[in-house]
């Protein structure tokens, strides 16, 4: 993603790279999840000879809305992200059609207005796929974590 000016311009911005600092899935830091998005958007937008300068700056950006909503989202997180994250991509880049609906519809069918583009349809069913896979990831540790009860302390509960 790097080689293009493009994708270099947001990967390289300091609002961009402050995601990092947001808890986003689990242990999951929002700039892992957008990363996550935007590789698989990437490669799958290519293969599917779309445009996909435009699809994966849309998935850098879906989740620009830079908060913890752990700690203090503005209420109906889920509704209302969108709509902060594209007045902050607005603010710092020069978006195009397809990115402002990539950010716009990325949380259907949660909120009611279907993305119309191939690239935001691929970009939403990315992000359902990497927030699936941050979940799949902590359930994971905290099945390995966990230490296995002796016989008897199970028999000794019963
Ligand atoms: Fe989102
Ligand atoms: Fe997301």
């Amino acid at each position: 993603m790097r080689d293009y000016p493009d994708l270099r311009e947001i990967l390289d911005h300091h609002s961009f790279l402050s995601l990092a600092q947001y808890q986003h899935h689990g242990k999951t830091s929002c700039l892992e999840h957008t990363l996550d998005v935007a590789e698989i958007t990437f490669k799958a937008a290519r293969k599917l000879h779309l445009d996909y300068i435009s699809a994966t700056r849309g998935a850098l950006l879906h989740d620009f809305y830079l908060y913890d909503w752990h700690v203090n989202s503005p209420g109906l997180h889920g509704f209302k992200h969108p709509y902060i994250a594209k007045q902050n991509a607005e603010r710092y880049f020069r978006l195009n059609r397809i990115e402002r609906n990539i950010i716009l519809r990325h949380m259907w069918p949660l909120t009611p207005i279907p993305p119309v583009y191939p690239e935001s349809i691929l970009v939403c069913l990315a992000d359902k796929a990497a927030a699936i896979s941050d979940y799949q990831k902590e359930f994971r540790k905290t099945i390995l974590s966990m230490k296995p009860k002796s016989t008897s302390a199970i028999h000794r509960s019963l």
